[in-house]
């Protein structure tokens, strides 16, 4: 479903808008954490006690980003309390162990990282990111004895979701438009309405900026092209994550 005439494309793309015709209509920019909870009614405080979260490493952690990200995920999982969440892309189990933490004991949260090998096979796509060993996948979640985790080592090419519904997906796998578009679709056809999606590096201020978020946020302009989603995106300023309740079936 394309709901733009042909017409207001082209002027869309004189005026250098047009890759993200979608998104810029959706795309609701919120001053602070505070604003996500009164959108959404929530009144719950996030639980925040990972110190990585107030380093700063590279240019690209400026205006406390790792903080605004970790607020965003974390105030999610913790008002919606779901019952399944999926995390795509452990890395190192930072954010799986926040989504842990942020969720009930009885819940349980799934993450899903490609394993080394298929990497180095030219398995997964491009912007894989982080290429890890397989002992050091989930590491530092491990570490902290959380025991609602359940490790998954699969390339999302490949992986079909057998996890049942989901409530909360985390989508910070590989970068590739094409991948986000996918992954995305998987989890969507595992998910019902009211339930949440968020995508990790998603900033439309950051897309002329940073490669890796254009092509996160054309995957996510083309689920809006294809009519896989409909809506807001809501977006926490200086966060890198995208937010999307699933409304009413499509
Ligand atoms: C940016 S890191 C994830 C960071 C983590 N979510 C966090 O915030 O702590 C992306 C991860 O996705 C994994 N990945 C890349 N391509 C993948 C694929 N096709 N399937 C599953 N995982 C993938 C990478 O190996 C990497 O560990």
């Amino acid at each position: 479903m394309n709901i733009f005439t042909r017409a207001q494309r082209k002027l869309w793309r004189m005026l250098g808008l047009g890759e993200f015709l979608h998104l810029q209509n959706s795309v609701i920019e919120l001053n602070n954490i505070g604003e996500l909870c009164k959108v959404f009614g929530w009144r719950l405080s996030p639980v925040l006690d990972d110190t990585k979260i107030h380093e700063f490493s590279y240019v690209e952690d400026v205006n406390e980003r790792r903080i605004r990200d970790a607020e965003t995920l974390a105030t999610v999982v913790r008002n919606t309390d779901p019952s399944v969440c999926l995390e795509i892309g452990t890395a190192d189990g930072h954010s799986t162990a926040l989504m842990s933490l942020n969720a009930s004991a009885q819940a349980r949260i799934y993450t899903i990282n490609i394993p080394l090998e298929e990497i180095l096979a030219g398995k997964g796509g491009e912007l894989t990111t982080i290429a890890l060993e397989r002992e050091k996948i989930g590491a530092y979640y491990r570490q902290r004895n959380l025991t609602n985790i359940t490790q998954i080592l699969a390339n999302t090419a490949y992986w079909k979701p057998d996890i049942g519904l989901i409530d909360v997906a985390f989508i910070d796998g590989c970068h590739d438009t094409k991948f986000v578009y996918n992954d995305t679709l998987k989890v969507l056809k595992n998910m019902k309405p009211g339930s949440f999606v968020l995508w990790h590096d998603f900033n439309l201020d950051l897309v002329r900026k940073y490669h890796w978020i254009n092509s996160v946020c054309l995957g996510v302009e083309k689920l809006f092209t294809d009519g896989h989603i409909r809506g807001r995106v809501f977006h926490v300023r200086d966060s890198w994550i995208g937010v999307y309740r699933i409304e009413e079936r499509i």
